[in-house]
């Protein structure tokens, strides 16, 4: 059996837009998270605050929190690679962040540029402030099955990290394939390994469509299964990006994230509740496929494009 409910974290704006190569204005970026917002979707990442020379899309973090401080029904967390992102995301408005590690050690280092043990030391001082200012902390880990360089990625490596950001304090751990290597045959496995050491309402699944596994991932995922000791609860957050955009800058070959509206879709065929509108999503989809001169990348607006 699967949960009843289940939260779609909407990484669109964020995962999404990061490496689209020309610049998306903020003014589009800031219409896309309202047309989200009207959709039902709760949380929305809106941007990042790490450096523009990294992530020359999402330098206008700042304009489009401000722009969004008076959105209400939805929370926009954002990505704070280290305390200088984190203050300058507190002084834009932000009440929700994210910091985010990898399971392999080669991609830590294309991707924020140290080892996994330093990134941990950086995201501990960002937990801390965190604290001290009542925001709430997602911690991501990137590559929990297999990494762009280093192949497969043991489920150790990731409870390694899952602990390590649940003892500083993160309200829920994402996990990530970051690359779409893996199948149910690997992500049941590191799942089983980190529910050892992470509870359940915790933890959310983030899954890259790059061999076309995402849905059949996320199924297994939410799917209340018997472990080696005891019953095992479904995860209840799903991490999704509208229209399937998305891929990570420092991970080469990596498609989209699973789209959204397919996830809603398969998720209104189980007959477990999000309270997203579906229609809308794809509306918002429309939207910035338009804007970036691409047909919709879903495969449910595309099923209905032909209907
Ligand atoms: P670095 O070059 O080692 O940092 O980058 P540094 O501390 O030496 O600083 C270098 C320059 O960046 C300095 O500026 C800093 O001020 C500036 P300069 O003196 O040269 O003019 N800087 C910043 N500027 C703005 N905001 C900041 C910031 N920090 C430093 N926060 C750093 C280290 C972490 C900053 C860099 O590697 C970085 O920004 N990386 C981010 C990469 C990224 O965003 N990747 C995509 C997100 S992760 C992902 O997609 C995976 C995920 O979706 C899960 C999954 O799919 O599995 C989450
Ligand atoms: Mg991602």
């Amino acid at each position: 059996s699967i949960p009843k409910f289940v939260k779609i974290v909407e990484v669109g704006p964020r995962d999404g837009l990061q490496n689209e190569k020309a610049i998306v204005p903020t003014a589009v970026k800031v219409d896309l998270i309202k047309m989200l917002v009207s959709s039902g979707l709760s949380v929305i990442e809106a941007t990042s605050f790490v450096s523009p020379k990294w992530v020359p899309q999402l330098a206008d973090a700042k304009d489009v929190l401000e722009a969004i401080q008076c959105v209400q029904g939805a929370k926009f967390p954002v990505l704070t690679p280290n305390l200088k992102g984190f203050a300058a995301a507190v002084a834009a408005g932000a009440k929700e962040v994210a910091i985010f590690a990898a399971a392999s050690e080669s991609f830590s280092r294309s991707n924020i540029n140290c080892s996994i043990k330093d990134s941990l030391y950086r995201y501990r001082e960002v937990a801390h402030a965190a604290r001290n200012s009542s925001i709430p902390v997602r911690g991501y880990i990137s590559c929990v099955v297999g990494c762009p360089v280093e192949g497969a990625v043991s489920p150790s490596q990731v409870v390694y990290v899952a602990k390590a950001l649940l003892d500083m304090g993160c309200t829920e751990i994402s996990l990530g394939d970051t690359i779409g290597v893996g199948t149910p045959g690997t992500i049941v496995p590191m799942l089983e390994a980190v529910l050892e050491v992470v509870p359940v309402e915790k933890l959310a699944v983030h899954f890259h469509d790059t061999y076309g596994q995402a849905l059949s991932n996320i199924l297994i995922s939410l799917q209340i299964f018997w472990s080696c000791k005891n019953y095992m609860m479904g995860i209840r957050t799903v991490d999704s990006a509208v229209s399937g955009l998305g891929g990570c800058p420092y991970a080469k070959g990596a498609s989209g994230n699973v789209a959204t509206e397919d996830v809603v879709y398969m998720l209104n065929g189980l007959g477990v509740k999000t309270n997203v509108d579906l229609e809308k999503v794809i509306l918002a989809g429309d939207f910035i496929c338009k804007h970036l001169g691409r047909s919709p990348g879903s495969k449910v607006a595309k099923a209905l494009s032909r209907i």
